[in-house]
């Protein structure tokens, strides 16, 4: 069993995806272990993001979740970042398949409903950063 870090971004809270998005994580078998919704502070934000500060998309990326209602979420299952990172589908809406949740729901690159973690070090360092108290 592996562990991945999941958010619903402050776009899907706004939308009323939540229920939507959880419901499809455990229809595909897997474990919602925690899940907290608040606002995150710019800093935290800033730190899950750090491997893109150099990006010109960087400072949209931080200001369109920090301080916004944001659901972060521990799922467990069998290779759950895979796994997870198919049910999400591509950044790019171009490229999203229709039954993934941001090929269903998001026609934009920035703003696409939800995170999941891309490889176990990022799950490891995101769940951490996260859920660290
Ligand atoms: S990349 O381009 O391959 O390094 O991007 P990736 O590692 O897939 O994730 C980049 C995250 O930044 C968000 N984002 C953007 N990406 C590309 N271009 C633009 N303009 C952009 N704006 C925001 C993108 O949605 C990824 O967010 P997460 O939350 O990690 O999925």
């Amino acid at each position: 069993m592996e562990k991945t870090f999941i958010m619903i971004k402050a776009d899907g809270v706004k939308r009323g995806l939540i229920g939507e998005v959880i419901s499809r994580i455990e229809r595909k078998g897997y474990r919602i272990n925690k899940a907290k919704l608040f606002k995150p502070k710019r800093e935290l934000v800033e730190e899950h993001y750090i491997e893109h500060r150099e990006r010109e998309f960087f400072k949209g990326l931080v200001d369109y979740i920090a301080d916004e209602d944001v659901m972060a979420m521990e799922v467990e299952g069998e290779d759950a970042i895979e796994v997870m990172r198919l049910l999400i589908g591509d950044k790019d809406p171009k490229v999203a398949g229709p039954g993934t949740i941001r090929g269903d729901f998001s026609s934009s690159l920035s703003q696409n409903i939800v995170h999941g973690s891309d490889s176990k070090e990022s799950a490891e360092r995101e769940l951490h950063l996260w859920f660290k108290e």
